[in-house]
């Protein structure tokens, strides 16, 4: 008897707790329940919150924002590297290897912008399949900027967490876009 009624006791709180929360994120806030369907939610709260579109945008608004975010991360990612080949930074180890690899990872994020350029095209077209192949092509290319470095052994990648950052926000727009289907 008692087990029974423990387990409607729990079957309470379940539905009514799962009722708040669609009432809570469901109906007010399709930002926090897009987001919930990523790997990164933190990362696609705060990117999608940062862009003033996002308030009033829908499923497909957001997909696009996730990708717009991703491709202003791909071209800062440039600049980045740009300015570390310049800098001369005598921490980094100002080798041949080191600089082909940072002209590698330029070339990698220039491909990434232009994959990620065209699946804003395709998703447009609501091509959701190419949508899905240019983001993971995209992310490809920041693991071979990244992987390029492991070439070498005693050489380490001064680029690993950004190139995870930019993983995640490519990650979080592919997740968005999938939810489009
Ligand atoms: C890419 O976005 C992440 C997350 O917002 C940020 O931390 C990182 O600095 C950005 N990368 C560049 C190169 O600005
Ligand atoms: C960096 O500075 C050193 C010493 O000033 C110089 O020999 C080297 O050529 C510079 N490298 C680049 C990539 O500018």
């Amino acid at each position: 008897m008692a087990s029974t009624n423990l387990l409607f006791l729990f079957l309470f709180i379940l539905l009514s707790s799962s009722a708040n929360s669609a009432r809570l994120l469901g109906e007010e806030d399709l930002i926090a329940t897009t987001c919930g369907h990523t790997l990164y939610v933190d990362l696609c709260l705060s990117s999608l919150r940062e862009d003033p579109r996002s308030e009033t945008a829908d499923l497909k608004g957001l997909a696009k924002i996730a990708l717009d975010i991703s491709l202003v991360n791909a071209t800062k990612m440039i600049s980045h590297l740009t300015q570390l080949k310049s800098q001369n930074d005598t921490s980094l180890p100002f080798d041949s290897f080191f600089s082909s690899c940072m002209d590698d990872c330029i070339d990698e994020y220039q491909e990434a912008a232009g994959n990620l350029e065209d699946a804003n095209d395709a998703l447009e077209k609501n091509s959701l399949a190419t949508v899905d192949s240019l983001i993971t092509a995209a992310m490809t290319d920041s693991d071979t900027c990244e992987d390029g470095f492991g070439d070498k052994e005693e050489m380490e990648s001064p680029l690993t967490e950004k190139n995870r950052e930019f993983s995640n926000l490519c990650s979080n727009a592919l997740a968005i876009a999938t939810l489009l289907g």
